[in-house]
């Protein structure tokens, strides 16, 4: 992944990003041993050879993603003053600090992904690129046809309006029934409030997708890591961010088509329902 030259320094720890372009424009960096004065340079750390003060800067560490399925009851922290259970409990096994991308309610279950790569993380929780994320929600009575379009079309919340989810009814039971809902934002208790908004109560929430990640069969307190065909999708990700890019090619119309596919196959209701 390319990224600029003041930015490597900085994030290798030696220096701020100010006097990284200072020493840039010094010409006291090389690239692969020429002298790189411009600034906005771009590199790849992870091929590219690069000396501050005839030292060599230290390459980054590899990318490390985890994904965990996350029982209702714990927190989506590494650690709680009150001494409840996080999700660090989870990942013992995993020897890399990763921390965790975006939140998950105490009371939801489901998939949370970790990572060690900041950017890569960012950008997953940005609005501006999009990444779905779906939930199978079981909520009080069933929503009518009117309300899943409301649901569809966009709600007004108290920090304004939802954008466009696709919104599919999955199943009943007695008298409450299932969801699947894919939203493309990440507000706080976004789908408890959308379903609020039209006269629901959520009384279950798991999420099932995350970006390019599924949560499978993976059962509830393991974790696993991701494979390279999800890592790369995720770097895929990042580099849209990168690239400053407005419209990556994994946008919401590819993404839905994606989903509309997938969802039928891999999207099956809770277990266990209650
Ligand atoms: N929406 C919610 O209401 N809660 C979550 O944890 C995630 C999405």
């Amino acid at each position: 992944m390319r990224v600029r030259l003041q930015k490597v320094i900085a994030a290798s720890g030696i220096t701020s990003r100010r006097k990284a372009e200072s020493l840039i424009q010094e010409g006291r960096v090389t690239v692969n041993g020429q002298v790189v004065r411009k600034l906005g340079t771009c590199v790849d750390p992870t091929v590219d050879h690069i000396k501050v003060n005839g030292w060599s800067l230290k390459p980054p560490p590899p990318d490390v993603f985890v994904i965990v399925h996350k029982p209702a009851g714990y927190l989506t922290t590494l650690q709680d003053p009150l001494g409840r259970p996080t999700i660090a409990e989870l990942i013992k096994r995993v020897k890399v600090r990763v921390f965790p991308v975006g939140r998950l309610d105490y009371d939801a279950e489901g998939l949370v992904l970790l990572t060690n790569n900041g950017q890569i993380a960012q950008a997953c929780l940005h609005p501006r690129y999009h990444v779905p994320k779906t939930y199978l929600v079981k909520v009080s009575g069933v929503l009518t046809d009117e309300e899943i379009e409301a649901l569809q079309e966009g709600v007004e919340l108290d920090d304004g309006p939802t954008a466009p989810a696709c919104v599919k009814k999955s199943g009943i039971a007695l008298v409450n029934s299932w969801l699947e809902i894919t939203i493309y934002e990440g507000r706080k208790h976004q789908i408890k409030r959308m379903l609020e908004a039209v006269g629901h109560q959520v009384l279950r929430l798991r999420r099932i997708r995350f970006g390019p990640l599924w949560l499978g069969d993976l059962p509830a307190g393991a974790c696993r890591y991701t494979t390279d065909q999800e890592a790369n999708a995720l770097r895929l990700i990042g580099r849209a961010v990168t690239a400053g890019e407005e419209t990556p090619a994994w946008k919401r119309p590819y993404l839905d088509r994606l989903h509309n596919q997938e969802s039928s196959r891999l999207c099956s209701p809770l277990q266990g329902t209650r």
